[in-house]
């Protein structure tokens, strides 16, 4: 089907083809009946693939990476497709209309996109009504960001806004310092920082325990560009800072082995060339955590051996997004079933036993 659809999608501007898609599942979302009944075929079922994780269940590993729900207006409708857990946001206290368009682009060539969306966004109060008003069989995680003209000085209220808005809808809460699109945020990464923007967020969350009766892990989303000394700094002030988990990576801001002409425009680059380099970021991140807390890898992963890669390498969780724009939703259940048969091959019976096993 998707073979059929995708010409013309491809046909179309890139952010016109992202909004149609969105209307689309957004509308199949509000059908009655229609994703749950849609779940029950597509829902990972293989015991193996199931998880539990911060006293959650996750019935499989492959998840949404956030951008492509960022008001969480099609979250049945994603769950219906098979993931294990939904990633909504980056979500800002205010609405912000994001950079001018054009701001995202294609490169076939390279299996990739760039993107400067600058965090265009309807603002938590709306993120909160559309969640409210829609179950989900799957966790939630709500990505949490600043608003543009906030100063970096007041980014951690920013952040504060967004988990007293959310917390009772949300089963985990992603702290992104990684976006490159929003000017100044990536300096939040450096370690004093991080430290204390996680402290501050974790904090938060428990003062919001008793209200809402939930208390999320608060993971931390950082950028695949810092120098390794600097990647070692932050994840260290990760853990410092109380976090529950950690997601590698954004996107980058590299360049390199690139074919397309579409390479010239900035913003972050995301698809097939980051596949490696998340990976390795992965790696690192488990060697230097020690399974202290869950990993979750993201980043070109578009085949169960992707995936299963990063599993390997240390990553309980995987999260897809631009795979689905060049495969299609098909994607998310031809990896479930290629990750069940490779667990199987290797003899383990958990994904929870392949983690960091190299
Ligand atoms: C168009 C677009 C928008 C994105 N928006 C966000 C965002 O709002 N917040 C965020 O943390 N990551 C965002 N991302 C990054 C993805 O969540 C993911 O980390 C990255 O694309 C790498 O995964 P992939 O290679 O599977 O696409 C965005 C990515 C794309 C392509």
């Amino acid at each position: 089907m998707y073979r059929l659809l995708k010409p013309l999608l491809f046909r179309l501007d890139a952010e016109d083809a992202h909004h149609l898609t969105i209307s689309a599942l957004h509308l199949a979302s509000r059908v009655p009946a229609w994703p749950g009944a849609a779940r029950t075929l597509t829902a990972p079922s293989d015991p193996r693939l199931s998880q539990s994780l911060w006293g959650q269940t996750f019935a499989s590993p492959v998840g949404l990476a956030a951008g492509l729900d960022k008001n969480g207006v099609a979250v049945p409708a994603f769950a219906a497709l098979g993931f294990g857990f939904i990633e909504v946001g980056t979500v800002t206290p205010l609405a912000q209309a994001g950079n001018d368009r054009p701001r995202l682009f294609r490169l076939p060539s390279d299996t990739a996109l760039i993107n400067r969306m600058g965090f265009n966004n309807a603002g938590a109060a709306a993120l909160h009504t559309h969640l409210k008003a829609t179950g989900c069989p799957a966790p939630v995680w709500v990505n949490i960001g600043k608003n543009k003209l906030t100063p970096n000085d007041d980014a951690v209220q920013d952040y504060l806004k967004c988990v007293r808005a959310l917390q009772d809808v949300a089963d985990a809460f992603v702290i992104n310092v990684s976006s490159p699109n929003t000017p100044g945020l990536r300096a939040l990464q450096a370690a004093d920082d991080l430290r204390a923007l996680v402290q501050a967020v974790v904090q938060e969350v428990e003062a919001q325990r008793v209200r809402t009766l939930r208390r999320p892990p608060v993971l931390v989303k950082l950028a695949p560009d810092l120098h390794p000394d600097d990647f070692g700094a932050s994840v260290n002030a990760v853990l410092e800072g109380g976090a529950g988990g950690l997601i590698v990576s954004n996107t980058t801001l590299s360049r390199e082995g690139l074919q397309h002409p579409n390479a010239r425009e900035s913003g972050g680059l995301s698809g097939k060339p980051l596949t490696q380099r998340s990976t390795k970021l992965v790696r690192a991140a488990y060697r230097l955590t020690r399974g202290q807390i869950p990993i979750v890898g993201v980043g070109g992963i578009f085949t169960p051996q992707d995936a299963y890669a990063k599993i390997r390498a240390g990553a309980n969780l995987v999260e897809v997004y631009s795979a689905l724009i060049y495969e299609g939703p098909g994607l998310v259940r031809r990896l479930n079933t290629g990750l069940s048969e490779l667990l199987a091959r290797d003899g383990f019976s958990s994904v929870a036993d392949a983690v960091g096993q190299e």
